[in-house]
């Protein structure tokens, strides 16, 4: 008997990266899952891994930033597994091309980061919400970052969405509590993903090396991994976090905990 047996998940971004794990992460703890992503080849690869297990899983292939693929994702989990009971807004892009100040930024580059990280939140949150109530309760967790707490220089959409989701994290638990709908938030840190990987390989140095680099500058001196992340999603959508909304998590290995004037995390642990 798994922790989530009988609920219906759905993960948007679900396909790869974190997403990926955590969704796969359901599906083993006995969920239902529905993969909601524009990678086709990588859902449909993840839903037969979840067949190959004997796990529930079905791929919908939608662009979470469009209000029509967010109603259809609904209606599709509905339609196949009768249900909405956990949403994990994963989604998020942060393409190397993005590292630019306001005035560098184009309008469409700022309309696409904000329309995927988190604006498909509301949309998500919109349409499955009437499932969950149906259901008499309901959890939907949101993917920020620590982007959204502290900022690096020339990421103005990302900070702006990520600083946007955990406003609208700490809005609809407010606006949901009482109907049993539970809404939290995770920060990461440096997560081992495609994401990262991507942006590892826009910088001067090997793929390993520079993700050994950012871990270092974690307190706990790595990166952390998908399953790191599904882990604790896991909790917070498990029945144990009853008590918790309206929060973030932080799952950066100390990285927020670290003050900037401390040096860095090697002077915090007296290497420097
Ligand atoms: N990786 C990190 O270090 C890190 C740190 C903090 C926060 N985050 C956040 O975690 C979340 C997941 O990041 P990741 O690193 O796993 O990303 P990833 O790029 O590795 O995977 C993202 C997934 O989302 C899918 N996707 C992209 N645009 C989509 C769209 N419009 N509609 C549907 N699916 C779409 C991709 O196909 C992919 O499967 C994001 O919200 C990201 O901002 C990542």
């Amino acid at each position: 008997m798994g922790t989530f047996n009988d609920r219906v998940v759905i993960v948007t971004g679900g396909a790869l990266g974190m997403g990926g794990d955590t969704a796969l992460e359901f599906a083993r703890e006995g969920a239902s899952v529905v993969v909601a992503d524009v990678n086709r080849e990588a859902g449909e690869g993840l839903v037969a891994r979840m067949a190959a297990e004997g796990l529930r899983g079905t791929f919908v292939e939608a662009d979470v930033a469009e209000g029509t693929s967010c109603r259809r994702v609904v209606s599709d989990a509905v339609a196949t597994f009768g249900a909405v009971d956990v949403l994990f807004n994963n989604v998020g892009i942060q393409p190397p091309t993005s590292y630019l100040n306001v005035e560098d930024t184009p309008e469409e580059m700022w309309d696409r980061i904000v329309g995927v990280n988190l604006k498909s939140h509301f949309l998500m949150a919109k349409y499955a919400i009437p499932e969950m109530r149906k259901r008499g309760g309901g959890v939907i967790i949101n993917n920020a970052s620590v982007q959204g707490l502290q900022s690096q220089k020339l990421v103005p959409a990302y900070a702006a969405s990520k600083g946007g989701i955990l406003s609208l994290t700490r809005q609809m638990a407010l606006d949901y509590a009482s109907e049993g709908i539970r809404v939290l938030a995770i920060c990461p840190g440096t997560i081992d993903t495609e994401m990262v990987r991507t942006i590892a390989a826009s910088e001067p140095g090997s793929v390993e090396d520079n993700l050994r680099r950012f871990g270092a500058t974690h307190p706990l001196g790595r990166i952390g991994t998908g399953q790191d992340i599904a882990n604790v999603v896991l909790f917070l959508a498990s029945d144990k976090a009853s008590f918790m909304t309206g929060e973030y998590v932080c799952v950066d290995g100390g990285y927020m905990a670290l003050g900037a004037w401390a040096g860095g995390a090697g002077a915090a642990a007296g290497e420097s």
